[in-house]
């Protein structure tokens, strides 16, 4: 047997024998509010995955092993993350694909598209705070695709709320069913370990499992944790299991149900055990939905979709990498895909896939695989990729923007420069261009005001041209459109100064609040006023 399932019961629990390569992919995303601890959990996954050799890789906070992917100044002095990446590991036959997601509340766009590309998601909570604005907000996204959560709550090394108002909080406040999985003993200072109700053995925060086969009253749990601990821990634990769901497997994988594991990224408590839970019991490739029906990952041909793109990974070799998430078929490296925008053929030889930080070429690929292909502004976020089908993806989102400013060049010889810099990270999603009917002025729209500060900081560093940015008159903006093409040209002409054209030259409506904004909406019954729009 191998080291992943020995550690656990879980996995000999009812995981399925994988019959086919996608059946190995767990393609996941960690979703929490910042501080919760997802880069710690990140760390202790990939060295658990024998991805990195040394706890501080992904973020040594020393300076001296930072990660490539901090590779924006900006992300260095914020100490945070900006910008998504991918992170391949193989352990015990399974394949994870585990996508970042910037977890500041000033994230951009791609942090929702990254959700698009996963089948499952790790959510992150902070034992002493429960759930917080930027979990919530994520959990949403998730909630809209139905993708299965698993919770771990973290941090229960210290002293934290109550394991059980915890859970009622995930309860309500997500109307999730919960079902408790590894229950900590002790917290804080009392703090002794975890117990697994699945698996039925103690894992003491120091040395090895403690197996109770006869479960909570099993003599070895009383000996390993005293008469006094054992007793409390008894009454809790058998609590937890009467008083909330047992995992259901189907109710979690419909995104009904979340387990929920009690653990310490830090310490490495039960991490092990989260891990074990996604190769047992996260779903493997999910169907994915597209204009011809949802694209089943058992198909023959190879089909794809770009989530995200990202300029610049390597600022001294300037590069552009698109990222895309196979959806079935078996990729090889060399093959020709079909760029359905363009009917155009892509030859990819150079697929990229990664390994914690280090980038390498890959040979093959499956469904629920993610590989970065270089390539100079050809793929764009939103694009198919297939083995000569005529069909494209659908459901990638874009959100309208929550604030917009104008941007002011400081040297005006420098406006190809900035041109071209606006529009490679309009197209990695960090930023909306808008280019107004009249007068040349960009307008950029973004959802949070970091993101104003990375794009100038990008801007200059990537570019090397200066800009600023100027108050509008503007907060909100709508896609416009209808199913009268006459009336929509009506109104477009009437409302000249408020429409401008986004990249794609979709018309979008400026106005000032959405009082105003209520206003022409009821003036124009026949205009719809979109605040997402399907890229396309
Ligand atoms: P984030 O990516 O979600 O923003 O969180 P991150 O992992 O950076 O963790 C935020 C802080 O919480 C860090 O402390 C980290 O060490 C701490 N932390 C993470 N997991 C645990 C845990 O299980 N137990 C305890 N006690 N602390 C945890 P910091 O002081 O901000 O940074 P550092 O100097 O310790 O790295």
């Amino acid at each position: 047997m191998d080291s992943l399932a020995e550690e656990t019961g879980l996995l000999r629990q009812t995981a399925p024998s994988p019959q086919r390569p996608y059946e190995t992919r767990r393609t996941f995303a960690i979703i929490s509010h910042p501080d919760a601890g997802k880069t710690t959990l990140t760390e202790k996954l990939l060295l658990a995955g024998g991805a990195i050799e040394m706890a501080g890789a992904v973020r040594a906070k020393g300076n001296k092993n930072r990660a490539k992917s901090d590779w924006l100044d900006i992300e260095k002095n914020r100490g945070i993350s900006v910008t998504s990446s991918v992170m391949t590991f193989e352990k015990g036959g399974v394949n994870f694909n585990l996508l970042d997601t910037p977890g500041h509340s000033d994230f951009s766009e791609d942090t929702y598209r990254t959700l698009t590309a996963v089948d499952s998601a790790i959510m992150v909570i902070d034992a002493a705070k429960g759930i917080e604005a930027q979990t919530r907000k994520l959990f949403e996204i998730c909630r809209l695709r139905d993708i299965p959560i698993v919770t771990f709550v973290n941090k229960i090394d210290r002293e934290g709320r109550d394991p059980f108002e915890l859970l009622d909080e995930i309860e309500e406040q997500l109307a999730l069913s919960v079902a408790p999985m590894v229950w900590p003993v002790g917290q804080g200072g009392l703090f002794k370990g975890c117990y697994d109700l699945v698996a039925n053995d103690f894992l003491p925060a120091r040395g090895s499992a403690v197996p109770c086969p006869a479960g909570l009253e099993d003599p070895a749990l009383e000996t390993a944790l005293g008469a006094e601990t054992h007793a409390a821990l008894n009454d809790a634990a058998t609590l937890a299991v009467e008083g909330y769901a047992s995992f259901d497997r189907e109710a979690f994988r419909q995104g009904h149900l979340t387990p929920v594991i009690f653990g310490s990224a830090l310490e490495n408590f039960a991490v092990g055990r989260l891990m074990d839970f996604i190769a047992a019991h996260a779903p493997e490739p999910r169907p994915q939905p597209s204009d011809r029906g949802p694209v089943d990952p058992s198909e023959d041909k190879v089909s794809g979709f770009v989530f995200k793109v990202q300029a610049n990974m390597d600022p001294k070799h300037r590069d552009r990498v698109a990222f895309v998430r196979f959806c079935s078929g078996h990729f090889r490296r060399g093959m020709k895909l079909d760029h359905v925008r363009s009917g155009k053929a892509l030859a990819v030889s150079n697929p990229i896939y990664f390994v914690a930080q280090e980038r390498s070429l890959t040979e093959e690929a499956y469904a629920g695989d993610v590989i970065g292909i270089p390539n100079h502004g050809t793929l764009q976020v939103g694009d198919t990729l297939t083995e000569g089908e005529a069909f494209r993806f659908t459901g990638l989102p874009a959100f309208a923007p929550e604030v917009l400013r104008r941007v002011r060049l400081t040297d005006t010889m420098k406006m190809k420069q900035m041109r071209r810099g606006l529009e490679d990270l309009a197209q990695e999603g960090l930023v909306q261009v808008f280019r107004p009917t009249i007068g040349s002025d960009f307008i950029v729209g973004v959802v949070g005001p970091l993101q104003l500060d990375v794009l100038a900081s990008r801007i200059a560093g990537e570019y090397k041209a200066e800009v600023s940015f100027e108050p509008v008159q503007y907060n909100v903006a709508r896609w416009i459109r209808c199913e009268n093409p006459q009336l929509l040209k009506e109104f477009i002409r009437e409302n000249t100064m408020n429409v401008v054209r986004d990249r794609d030259d979709w018309p979008v409506y400026l106005c000032k609040d959405e009082w105003d904004l209520r206003y022409i909406m009821s003036r124009n019954k026949d205009i719809a006023f979109d605040a997402t729009r399907e890229i396309v």
